[in-house]
């Protein structure tokens, strides 16, 4: 891999950075955040280094999913502002060198949306088969639902017609039929205008229902034309999107087994997602920090399918979601429910957590940091949430997964300076207690070079000037303890090695990175190592503790 390359799939080596626009920052005083005010905080992001803004959803919605309802794939929510301030959006993020994704919910649409409405008016009307029907009365569907505590199938009946329509999230959001090459039709023309207003590419949610539930689709009888090859809609979309926008880039929730994985980036060919978010890595992260032991870790990341060279892993801590355990077993969740979140109301759906990182980890500074310097190193590409460089915290008493979805916290002022309007008018109450903005805020950790907020930027600065870690290959390392993660990320060019301390005692970890001597530079602090003549170092390690060494031969065009 050459440097230059590197500029060519702009995914590999960005950081990406979550945010919802209504809880972001209000501008106009009326409670809900707006693209004006996101406009008022590109500076910020750009000052952060994070590369890459990821927009969830901003259409149209009556909000009874946060907007992942949609009502008009072409509109923008009222109340976070117009197309003509998106632009502005848009512009003021090239200038400072960031790229803007949006949220396309393509699996389905609210109820509310004017195809629905049409669609459940007759069985004969053209809008009909934009959704998946189904006359009989369905099987039990209960362990197939995805919100376990509203729904319990994933049919919901249309009394006037006599007809069940597929919906495999909230009954209000009946699914579309991809099969309808109509509908194929519309999914590409509303890509193609996010694309053509500016946007870089897509968080595509909820990809495997859409693309591979087809048994289920098969099932609607009214409907059986379900699509030879599910996975061409996938290679279609690419191709479409990539004929737009050479650049642009689709990046897919696809929450599914290692051995799964691999049919969403198109296989070897590399033609279907160019992203996918390492959802198995995450849980694994938890296990290992539960445990004090990263071989669950190390194994998970060892076992990820190796992908085609224009495709990329996403790596996260945290989303806008639960913190799902469910890829882990019943045993193994019980260990990080035990670990992070004991109480009934700190889990949801039986399967995950409604918090936040600072918190579950019980607010200690050392490994906090810790988990987030391990989250640059991963091999792929960085996502973090908004909140996530302050260390904001939860509030448990709000509903479900908005629980992590409280308003940034600007200042220390009032409603956390996200806000001026009256408390009760606020789009949802800032964080209590502890992790409020009283104590948690991006004007007073600004401007502490001690603040999580300056180690953050110091790590995405690290990363950024690493391309090996979200381009090159990766190994863990072999050593004897089990509580530290020692791997390498490498080019034929340039090479990271990172360690990690999941546990609170020190340690020393002995490692043979060369085959003579080598500089080691800290690419975290000062404390730069080499290797002896048989190309060994020692490495002591503080409990929580972490290092990233260059590995920086003799002779090296890099700048140590
Ligand atoms: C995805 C989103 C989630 C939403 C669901 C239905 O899982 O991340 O927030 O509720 O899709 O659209």
């Amino acid at each position: 891999m050459r440097v230059t390359e590197t500029s060519d799939q702009w995914w590999k080596t960005a950081v990406f950075y979550c945010l919802h626009v209504d809880t972001y920052y209000d501008s106009n005083g009326d409670g809900v955040g707006d693209l004006g005010g996101l406009a008022e905080r590109i500076d910020y992001l750009a000052e952060l280094g994070v590369t890459c803004i990821w927009l969830m959803p901003i259409y149209p919605t009556p909000g009874r999913d946060d907007g992942y309802d949609v009502t008009d794939f072409y509109g923008i929510d009222p109340r976070v502002g117009h197309h003509g301030q998106f632009v502005e959006i848009i512009r003021t993020a090239k200038d400072r060198g960031l790229r803007v994704i949006v949220d396309a919910v393509i699996n389905h649409t609210s109820d509310q949306h004017p195809w629905f409405k049409a669609a459940r008016r007759s069985v004969d009307n053209p809008f009909h088969d934009y959704y998946v029907w189904r006359s009989d009365t369905p099987p039990d569907t209960s362990d197939q639902v995805a919100f376990p505590d509203v729904e319990n199938s994933i049919w919901a009946k249309d009394e006037k017609l006599g007809q069940w329509y597929l919906h495999h999230f909230y009954s209000y959001q009946p699914d579309l039929n991809v099969a309808n090459p109509k509908v194929r039709d519309e999914i590409d023309r509303m890509l193609g205008f996010w694309l053509q207003l500016g946007v870089d590419g897509f968080r595509m949610d909820a990809v495997p229902y859409f693309v591979d539930d087809v048994e289920t689709r098969a099932e609607s009888k009214d409907h059986p034309e379900v699509p030879a090859d599910p996975h061409q809609h996938l290679r279609d979309l690419r191709a479409f999107v990539n004929r737009r926008k050479g650049n642009a880039m689709l990046l897919g929730e696809v929450n599914v087994p290692h051995d799964q994985q691999l049919k969403y980036f198109g296989g070897q060919a590399g033609d279907e997602l160019h992203m996918m978010f390492d959802f198995i890595g995450m849980q694994n992260v938890y296990l290992s920090m539960a445990r004090r032991d990263v071989r669950p870790l190390a194994a998970a990341l060892v076992d990820r399918p190796p992908i085609h060279p224009t495709c990329q892993w996403a790596t996260f801590l945290r989303n806008h979601d639960e913190l799902t355990l469910d890829k882990l077993t019943d045993e193994e969740r019980q260990e990080v429910f035990a670990a992070f979140g004991p109480e009934p109301q700190e889990q949801i759906y039986g399967r995950g957590l409604k918090r936040r990182l600072p918190t579950m980890l019980g607010g200690d500074p050392r490994r906090i940091r810790m988990a987030y310097s391990l989250l640059f190193t991963l091999p792929g590409t960085p996502t973090l949430f908004y909140g996530e460089e302050i260390g904001m915290g939860e509030d448990l008493a709000a509903e479900g997964r908005m629980a992590v979805r409280t308003p940034m916290q600007w200042t220390s002022g009032r409603n956390g300076g996200f806000s001026t309007a009256r408390p009760s008018r606020l789009v949802q109450r800032l964080t209590p207690g502890g992790y409020g903005p009283e104590h948690v805020n991006v004007a007073d950790q600004r401007r502490d070079p001690d603040s999580l907020w300056s180690f953050m930027h110091k790590l995405i600065r690290a990363y950024r000037a690493c391309p090996e870690l979200g381009w090159g290959q990766f190994e863990v390392l072999e050593q004897p303890h089990h509580q530290v993660l020692a791997h390498r990320s490498f080019t034929d060019e340039a090479s990271v090695v990172a360690l990690h301390n999941f546990g609170p005692e020190p340690v020393t970890v002995e490692l043979t990175l060369a085959q003579g001597c080598v500089d080691l530079v800290d690419l975290l602090g000062l404390d730069d190592l080499s290797t002896d003549d048989q190309g060994r170092v020692t490495v002591a390690l503080e409990g929580y503790g972490f290092l990233w060494l260059r590995v920086h031969p003799p002779g090296t065009a890099r700048l140590p």
